[in-house]
């Protein structure tokens, strides 16, 4: 496996595998797409960049981070995911820490980033926890009623 950045032929897979994310809703995979489309138009200007898990052949899974606009070096883990089929392997794992490592190296000094208090997020929650990130922000009710927004954030090692 090779953790690389997108290019416009991974975005079929790509789009399969997020239409394929159970706990993606309809809305949220169209606007994983609109990021996508706005980082294959131009990188730069998008403020995205996404890497993919390349299992050679197929995509077994991405992320997508950038900078927060109008702060001094946060950057934002904004989508993540891996096939449903092939979690727990470690895949997201490596995307993570590809992620993590490129905003260090970039200067970052704060990484964040924002998810659901769903029962179905259980995982993924646990999966922030081990990777080192802090419950720094919570808003009730926010996505809807019993689904809390929880933003993690994680400090540049000393
Ligand atoms: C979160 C996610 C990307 C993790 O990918 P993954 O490849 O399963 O992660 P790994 O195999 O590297 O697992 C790392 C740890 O996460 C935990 N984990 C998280 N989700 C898991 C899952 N669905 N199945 C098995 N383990 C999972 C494991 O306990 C594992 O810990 P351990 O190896 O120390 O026991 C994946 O579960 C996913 O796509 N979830 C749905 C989408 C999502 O929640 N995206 C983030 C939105 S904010």
């Amino acid at each position: 496996m090779k953790i690389r950045a997108m290019t416009q032929e991974d975005k079929p897979g790509l789009m399969r595998l997020l239409d394929n994310t159970p706990e993606f809703l309809p809305d949220e995979v169209d606007l994983a797409e609109e990021v996508i489309d706005d980082y294959l138009e131009d990188s730069a200007a998008s403020g995205f960049f996404i890497l993919v898990a390349d299992l050679e052949p197929g995509i077994g899974g991405y992320v997508v981070y950038g900078t927060v606009p109008i702060t001094n070096n946060v950057w934002e883990l904004y989508w993540f995911a891996v096939d449903n089929n092939i979690r727990g392997q470690g895949i997201g794992r490596k995307l993570w820490e590809a992620a993590e490592n490129a905003m260090w190296e970039a200067g970052a000094r704060l990484l964040v980033l924002e998810t659901s208090s769903k029962s179905e997020y259980d995982r993924t929650n646990l999966f922030y926890k081990r990777a080192g990130y802090e419950v720094v922000g919570l808003i009730k009710d926010f996505y809807m009623i019993g689904d809390d927004q929880i933003t993690y954030g994680k400090r540049r090692p000393q």
